[in-house]
C-alpha cells in the first residue's frame, strides 16, 4: 500500500497487520492516532520504526521460529543448485542444447562434502542452516555479535571466529544475520576480496547488507565463484537487474518463508498477535528493543 495511501487508511484503525514491504515509519506511526497493536507477517521487522511505536505504547508482533526451517533450506537449495549447476543444466535441456552424454570434464560443479560454510548472524536461522550443512559433512564456522553457548556451538557443531576468519576460510558465506544500521552493506567490496576466488555468498536475510554494485563487479570479474540470492536492495527487481543477466548468480523472489506450511503458521501467529494484543495481553512473540529516552 502506498505510504499517504496507508497514512490516509490507519487514521482511524486500533491494529494493522503488515508485511516486509510496507514501511511503518514515524509518520504512519504518527497518523494512527488510535493504534495499538502492530503485527507483521515476518520475523524481519526492520521496516517498522519500533522505537517510534514503542514510545507510544504501541505492541509489536512478529512470526519468528515458524519460518526457521523453510528460510534455512532455500538456503541451502541456493547452495546445492549453485554448487551443482542446477539453473543451468535445466536451461541447457529447455535450449536443446544437452549434447554429450556424461563428457567426463563436462558440466562439473563442485563438491560440498568437507567444505567449510561460514554462517554470519547465528540466530534461529543461522543455527538451521549449521545443522543442514553438517549433514551434508561440511565444516561449520560462523560469526555473531555475541558467541553462542559452547552447549550450543557442540550440538551444532559449529567454531566461533572473528568475521575476517570467517570471509576468508569459507568456502561458503551464508548470510542470517538482521538487517541493522551495523549490518548495513556488510558485504561489500573489501568483504568480497577477502573471499576465496572459489568461494559462494548467499543471501536469504536482507538485500541491505549487500552492496549490490560491488556484488556485480566481483561476480563479474570472478573474484568469487557465485551467489545464490533471495533478497535485494530494492524488491521486487526485473529481468533487467544485473543480477539476471549473470551465469554464476541464482535468484529467488524472497521465498525463504514460503511454504505453504509455514505461511499457515505465520498467518496464524499474525492474528493472534494482534487479536492478544488488541485484547491488552501479550502476544505470542513480541518486538520490544531498548528505549533511550
Ligand atoms: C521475513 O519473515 O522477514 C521474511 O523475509 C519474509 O518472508
Amino acid at each position: 500500500m502506498p505510504k499517504d495511501l496507508l497514512i490516509s487508511k490507519i487514521r482511524d484503525k486500533d491494529g494493522l497487520v503488515c508485511y516486509p514491504y510496507d514501511i511503518i515509519d514515524a509518520d504512519v506511526i504518527e497518523a494512527g492516532r488510535k493504534l495499538r497493536a502492530i503485527s507483521t507477517y515476518s520475523v524481519g521487522y526492520d521496516h517498522i520504526d519500533v522505537k517510534a511505536a514503542q514510545r507510544r505504547g504501541i505492541v509489536i508482533g512478529y512470526t519468528p521460529e515458524v519460518l526457521t526451517r523453510a528460510t534455512a533450506d532455500l538456503a541451502m537449495a541456493l547452495l546445492l543448485a549453485l554448487s551443482r549447476r542446477v539453473v543451468e543444466g535445466d536451461e541447457i535441456i529447455r535450449k536443446n542444447k544437452w549434447k554429450t552424454i556424461f563428457g567426463p570434464d563436462e558440466f562439473l560443479g563442485s563438491d560440498l562434502y568437507g567444505k567449510t560454510i561460514g554462517i554470519f548472524g547465528m540466530g534461529r536461522i543461522g543455527q538451521a542452516v549449521a545443522k543442514r550443512a553438517a549433514g551434508f559433512e561440511m565444516k561449520v564456522l560462523y560469526h555473531n555479535k555475541k558467541r553462542v553457548s559452547a552447549l550450543l556451538e557442540k550440538k551444532i557443531g559449529a567454531r566461533f571466529v572473528s568475521l575476517d576468519d570467517l570471509v576468508r576460510r569459507s568456502d561458503v558465506v551464508s548470510i542470517h544475520a538482521p538487517y541493522t544500521p551495523q549490518t548495513h552493506e556488510i558485504v561489500n567490496l573489501k568483504f568480497l576480496k577477502k573471499m576465496k576466488k572459489t568461494a559462494f555468498l548467499i543471501n536469504t536475510s536482507r538485500g541491505k547488507l549487500v552492496n549490490e554494485k560491488n556484488l556485480a563487479y566481483a561476480l563479474r570479474k570472478n573474484m568469487i565463484a557465485g551467489a545464490g540470492l533471495d533478497v535485494f536492495q530494492k524488491e521486487p527487481i526485473s529481468s533487467a537487474h544485473p543480477f539476471a543477466k549473470m551465469k554464476n548468480v541464482i535468484i529467488a523472489p524472497h521465498s525463504g518463508s514460503a511454504t505453504v506450511e509455514t505461511r499457515e503458521d505465520m498467518a496464524k501467529i499474525a492474528v493472534r498477535n494482534l487479536t492478544l494484543a488488541l485484547s491488552g495481553k501479550k502476544p505470542i512473540y513480541e518486538v520490544k528493543v531498548r528505549l533511550n529516552h
